[in-house]
């Protein structure tokens, strides 16, 4: 979708929006597949409220960005515009046990920041790529930790309110890869409490995760990291993997030889081979379990 009304154009830099058109979503995905659409990058958070009363009074559908790295965007000329925070210096204040965190901050260098300042907690999570927002949001997890457990507060974009709110931690439920934020509320900044722990312990507890996730995903490779989110008491991976599917492809959408729930865009893959290679798996899984497994990455498909 391209904004082409000059009114809007003077509109959005009054706003400080960065308007980049016709930016094509593959190279802000980290499977490296999506179409083409404007995107609006935001320097100030304040600007959201009437930056969306703006697109919505002309009729300028839109969807928020984080990181790119659980997403999986249609193919082709996209219906709807991109909006997505700029990262601001410094994107993370330290203050004794809380972290004051930009919801664009970077999540491993975040985790690292916090690590050499005696700061821990969060070392299961450090080789997920993507922003501290999106984690937020998904409540991402990894090795017995979700970054919900170290929620103090979060600003946010309510899409109900259509203002920007502050939620206390205990206000919002983090579940598995699942939070009671709308889908279209976005993520600003959160302050985590973190427990105080000595650097070198922290830096081992990452060193261990990293081995892990270095021994069983394939960290090289273009993915979004896990499809399907794992069903009550069984693993989608192993489903997958029990099942010989590892290295089932649609043109270039493979299901990993590393890892069955990690599927891989090996070349030039679209979003149509992906989502016919993640509906096939499924049906596969469904026909010989029973179990229904669901996405856990988020598909934009127009
Ligand atoms: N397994 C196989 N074959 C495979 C993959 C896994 O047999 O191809 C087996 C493993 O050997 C292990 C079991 O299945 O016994 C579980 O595998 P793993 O430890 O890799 O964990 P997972 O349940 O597949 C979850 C998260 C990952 C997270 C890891 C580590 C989900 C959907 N996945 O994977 O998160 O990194 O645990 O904590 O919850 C993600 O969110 O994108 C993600 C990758």
């Amino acid at each position: 979708m391209r904004i082409s009304d000059p009114r809007i154009v003077a509109k959005l830099a009054e706003m400080h929006v960065d308007l980049r058109p016709g930016t094509a979503l593959a190279e802000l995905t980290s499977l490296g597949i999506g179409g083409t659409t404007d995107l609006l990058r935001i320097k100030k958070h304040e600007s959201l409220p009437d930056l969306l009363s703006l697109l919505d009074a002309n009729h300028v559908p839109h969807k928020f960005l984080g990181g790119g790295s659980n997403l999986l965007v249609g193919d082709g000329e996209l219906p709807w515009v991109v909006l997505q925070l700029v990262r601001p210096e410094p994107d993370v204040v330290l203050d004794g046990n809380l972290a004051h965190v930009d919801g664009a901050a970077d999540l491993g260098r975040m985790i690292t920041f916090c690590a050499k300042n005696d700061l821990g907690g969060m070392e299961g999570l450090i080789g997920v790529p993507g922003t501290v927002g999106g984690a937020l949001r998904m409540n991402a997890g990894a090795y017995g930790m979700q970054i919900g457990s170290y929620v103090r507060e979060v600003k946010l974009y309510r899409a109900a309110s259509r203002k920007i709110e502050v939620l206390q931690g205990d206000q919002i439920s983090f579940e598995y890869r699942h939070t009671s934020f709308a889908p279209d509320d976005m993520m600003l900044s959160v302050i985590l409490e973190l427990p105080s722990k000595p650097f070198k312990v922290i830096l081992e507890g990452i060193r261990i995760c990293n081995e892990k996730r270095r021994s069983s995903q394939p960290l090289g490779q273009k993915s979004a990291g896990c499809i399907f989110k794992n069903p009550p008491g069984a693993s989608a991976g192993r489903m997958i993997d029990d099942l010989g599917l590892k290295g089932l492809s649609v043109g270039d959408a493979r299901v990993s030889g590393r890892h069955a729930n990690f599927f891989v865009n090996a070349g030039h893959a679209s979003a149509k081979d992906m989502l016919t290679l993640i509906a096939d798996v499924r049906e596969r899984i469904q026909k010989t379990y029973g179990v229904s497994l669901e996405n856990e990455v988020v598909v934009w498909n127009a």
